[in-house]
């Protein structure tokens, strides 16, 4: 299985970030490519009980054997990126990343419109990192590119050469979205929505793979999805329930406070199918039941969570390989060799 994709499958933050880092930690990927949009989305994850964020780099950072790549479709914004550097320098990230040579630049210009334009900032509650303006500077093409900003010169590479290379050499390359399916620009809750397609083709795109490339496709969902920013959410809950649940949270990127709710699981089954997914990564199950907190392996969680687990491999109509139990990366159930 040399190439494959993690997704987000409902409003982003289903905790792609920690997904993707116990697959980088487990089955050692030689490449691990970040697609998307930008800076605007925010991962984390817990290593040791510390918490990092990263916003442009590749969230798998922690996989020090890994050659870390940004491809072409992700929008760069360099202040973001040496911050990034600088703050995960115990990680020898510097002597690994690669950005390749056509990402757009996010520039203060486009910050600025991100946070004051009342369309974007006032409505739709864009999350003000600049990457819609960005993004449409590029569909104007009078965008700068990654080649043009000599401070990016020592990173600059051909992302879509190396990870290719790398499928033709049967190495194992992972590629990580970000976002989720609802915040497609195509498939999403239109126009509560980010400014670009979030599906798994995409993120292919975006590191610069074709379709025939792609063996696995890994969508994450949460148990109790959340929602930041404006927008519909059929499955929303009363705030004084979604704090009950223990599901208000605050976001990464914005600090805005995420919109809590139920598993939609008609939604769920079409944002597999438009994904192509072909294993589900299912998070957050110690929300659904406190006592799956922890738990490493299936045949020991509770029957609530394991019937949950069931319903949602029967209704969304694809098999949950992983299954997350907690924020730290060991908190995790591998089922991959099982199903
Ligand atoms: P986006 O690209 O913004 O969508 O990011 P993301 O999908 O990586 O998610 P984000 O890191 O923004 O939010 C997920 C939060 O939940 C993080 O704080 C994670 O550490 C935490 N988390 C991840 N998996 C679990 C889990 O199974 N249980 C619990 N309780 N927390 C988790
Ligand atoms: P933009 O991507 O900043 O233009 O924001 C557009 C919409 O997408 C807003 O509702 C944001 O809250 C949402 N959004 C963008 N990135 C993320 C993310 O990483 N997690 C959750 N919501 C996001
Ligand atoms: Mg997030």
């Amino acid at each position: 299985m040399p190439g494959y994709i993690v997704v987000g499958g409902q409003w982003g933050d289903e905790g792609k970030g920690s997904v993707v880092a116990y697959l980088a930690m487990r089955d050692e990927p030689e490449i691990i490519a970040r697609g998307g949009v930008g800076t605007n989305a925010g991962h984390s994850v817990f290593i040791g009980g510390k918490k990092y964020a990263v916003r442009q780099l590749p969230t798998a950072f922690m996989q020090r054997k890994a050659r870390l790549l940004v491809g072409a479709g992700v929008l760069v914004d360099p202040e973001v990126f040496f911050h990034e550097l600088e703050h995960l320098k115990d990680f020898n990230v510097s002597e690994r990343v690669g950005i390749d040579y056509r990402c757009s630049i996010i520039e203060e210009k486009h910050r600025i419109l991100d946070r004051t334009n009342g369309h974007l900032h006032g409505e739709i509650g864009t999350t003000g990192s600049g990457c819609g303006p960005a993004n449409a500077d590029r569909v104007m093409r009078r965008a700068k590119l990654a080649r043009d900003v000599p401070e990016l010169e020592p990173y600059l590479t051909d992302v879509a050469a190396e990870v290719n290379e790398a499928l033709d050499e049967g190495k194992l390359v992972l590629v990580e979205g970000t976002q989720g399916f609802g915040l497609s620009l195509y498939y999403g809750t239109y126009p509560y929505v980010t400014s670009k397609d979030t599906t798994a083709s995409a993120v292919a795109s975006d590191v610069g793979i074709g379709p025939t490339r792609v063996d696995e496709v890994i969508l994450v969902l949460r148990s109790f999805p959340t929602r930041v920013g404006a927008g519909p959410f059929p499955t929303e809950m009363e705030e004084a329930e979604a704090e009950r649940l223990g599901l208000i949270e605050y976001g990464t990127v914005t600090g805005r406070k995420r919109r809590g709710g139920g598993f939609d699981f008609e939604f769920a089954r079409y944002s597999a199918r438009v994904n192509g997914a072909t294993m589900v990564a299912l998070t957050m199950l110690d929300l659904y039941d406190r006592g799956a907190f922890g738990v490493t392996d299936y045949d020991k969680l509770p029957a609530k969570a394991r019937e949950f687990v069931e319903e949602v491999e029967e209704r969304v109509g694809v098999p949950v390989g992983l299954i997350r139990t907690g924020p730290e990366l060991e908190h995790t159930i591998d089922r991959r060799e099982v199903i």
